[in-house]
C-alpha cells in the first residue's frame, strides 16, 4: 500500500538538501569555524581553563592585549573599484626569499599544552603553507626534532640566559640544523605579570590539584591526549644542565626571572651578530628611538612587538608603530608587525602602512587547541584567503601596490 506521506516526502525532498554526516569530529568542529575568533572559542571549549588562560591571557589589566587587536579597527580602507582584480597576488619576499603572503609564525612557548604534537604540528603546517616558523627557546620540542619534520624555513627565537654557554650551544645547534634566522626577544628583562596565571597557580607542566582533576574531567579529549603523550619538558634545555621541567613543575615567572639575563643590552646584540651567521631579527621593539638604534646595530629586521600584551601593560599597539618606524628606518631594515593579527585584512593594513610582513602567535595556538595540525592549516588558510579577498575588494592586485593611500583613519563615532 503506498504510504500516505509520500507526496509530502517528495515535496520535502525537492526543497531540502541533506548535508552528509561528517564522522570525523575534528573536521566537523573545524568546518564550523569561520574565522580566528571561532577557533579561539573552540579552543576555549576544548582546553582546560588554566591552559586556555595561559595562551589567551596577558599582563595585568590586559589593556595592551585588547588594544593590539582593536587598534587595527582604527584604520579603514579607501577601496578602489573597476580595477580588474581577476588575478590577485599576495606573494612577496623577505630576506630575499619568496613568501606566498607576508606572514611569519611567531615563537610561542610550550605549544604541546595545546596539542600533544605541539611545535611539530605548527612547523609542518607552516611548511605546507610555505611560511617561516619560529621555534621558541621555551619550546616543548627541540631544535632538531622540529627540523626533522620540516624542510621549510625555520627561525629560532632566543631568550638570553644568564648562562651564555647555554645560549652559544643553542645557536650552534640551530645553525647546524639549518635554521636561517634568529629572533632575539628583547621585551622580557623580567616576566610580565599575567594575573590569570597567578590566580590559577599555573605551572609547567600543569601541576595536578583538585581543580586540575575537575578540569580534566570536564575536558576529556584534551586529558586523554595529554595522558597518552610523553611528558612535557623544555626540550631545548634537556640534558644541558638547566632545569627542563621533566622532574619538577616550573613556575614560569620564577623560572624566567632566575634564568633570563636582565642586564641584556645593545652590546649583547653585537655579540649575537658576531655569533650568528644568518639573519638577525630583534623582536620586541616598541619605539621609533629603539628602531633607529637597532638599525645602527646592523640587525636585518625589527619585529614591532609587545609580546602579545604579555609583558608591559600599557605598551603601544604594534600596528600604530608601523608608519612612524617605516618613516624613520624603512628601506634600511625589514619591519615586522607582531600582535593582534586576526584577519587577512589586518595583514593588508600592516603592509599598507609600511610593514614587510606580519607575525602571528595566538592565532595559530587557538587553532592548534581547536583542531591540532588541521586547525593550524585552517588558520593559515583563513588568513591567506582573507588577505586575497581584502585586496580584491580594495582594488589591489599585488603586495607592492599596498600603500597608505589605501587607508584612512576610522571616523570616531
Ligand atoms: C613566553 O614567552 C610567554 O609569553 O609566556
Amino acid at each position: 500500500m503506498p504510504c500516505q506521506n509520500e507526496p509530502m516526502i517528495e515535496t520535502l525532498r525537492s526543497v531540502i538538501r541533506f548535508r552528509p554526516v561528517e564522522l570525523d569530529g575534528t573536521v566537523r568542529r573545524l568546518s564550523r569555524a569561520a574565522n580566528i575568533e571561532d577557533l579561539r572559542r573552540l579552543a576555549k571549549r576544548r582546553l582546560p581553563a588554566g591552559v586556555f588562560d595561559y595562551i589567551d591571557g596577558a599582563a595585568e589589566d590586559e589593556r595592551t592585549l585588547a588594544d593590539n587587536t582593536e587598534a587595527f579597527a582604527r584604520y579603514s580602507f579607501v577601496p578602489r573599484v573597476l580595477r580588474d582584480v581577476s588575478e590577485v597576488d599576495t606573494s612577496t619576499s623577505l630576506f630575499g626569499k619568496p613568501l606566498p603572503l607576508p606572514l611569519v609564525l611567531s615563537p610561542t612557548g610550550f605549544s604541546r599544552i595545546a596539542d600533544p604534537q605541539g611545535e611539530l604540528a605548527v612547523a609542518r603546517a607552516a611548511r605546507r603553507a610555505g611560511l617561516p616558523y619560529t621555534l621558541s627557546t621555551m619550546a616543548t620540542r627541540s631544535i632538531e626534532e622540529v627540523r626533522a619534520v620540516s624542510e621549510g624555513d625555520l627561525w629560532f627565537q632566543v631568550y638570553v640566559w644568564r648562562d651564555r654557554g647555554l645560549v652559544r650551544d643553542m645557536l650552534a645547534r640551530a645553525a647546524a640544523a639549518g635554521y636561517s634566522t634568529i629572533a632575539i626577544t628583547v621585551d622580557t628583562a623580567v616576566l610580565g605579570r599575567r594575573e590569570r596565571d597567578v590566580r590559577r597557580g599555573f605551572s609547567l607542566p600543569p601541576k595536578i590539584g583538585l581543580d586540575t582533576i575537575i578540569e580534566g574531567i570536564r575536558k576529556p579529549a584534551w586529558t586523554a591526549a595529554f595522558m597518552r603523550s610523553e611528558p612535557i619538558r623544555f626540550a631545548n634545555m634537556s640534558g644541558r644542565g638547566a632545569e627542563d621541567g621533566a622532574n619538577t613543575a616550573v613556575n614560569l615567572s620564577e623560572y624566567i626571572n632566575s634564568q633570563f639575563d636582565p642586564s641584556l643590552s645593545w652590546a649583547d646584540i653585537d655579540w649575537f651578530r658576531a655569533q650568528w651567521p644568518g639573519k638577525v631579527v630583534i623582536k620586541g621593539i616598541q619605539s621609533v628611538a629603539d628602531a633607529r638604534i637597532a638599525v645602527d646595530h646592523g640587525v636585518d629586521a625589527i619585529a614591532l612587538s609587545n609580546h602579545g600584551g604579555r609583558q608591559l601593560d600599557g605598551a603601544p599597539a604594534p600596528i600604530d608603530l608601523v608608519a612612524p618606524v617605516a618613516d624613520a628606518v624603512g628601506g634600511r631594515v625589514a619591519i615586522l608587525c607582531d600582535g593582534g593579527v586576526r584577519r587577512g585584512s589586518d595583514i593588508v593594513k600592516a603592509v599598507a602602512l609600511g610593514a614587510d610582513a606580519c607575525m602571528i602567535g595566538r592565532s595559530y595556538l587557538y587553532a592548534l587547541g581547536a583542531g591540532g595540525e588541521r586547525g593550524v592549516d585552517q588558520a593559515l588558510r583563513l588568513l591567506a584567503e582573507g588577505m586575497r579577498r581584502t585586496m580584491a575588494l580594495s582594488g589591489v592586485t599585488s603586495v607592492k601596490e599596498l600603500d597608505r593611500d589605501l587607508l584612512a583613519p576610522t571616523p570616531s563615532r
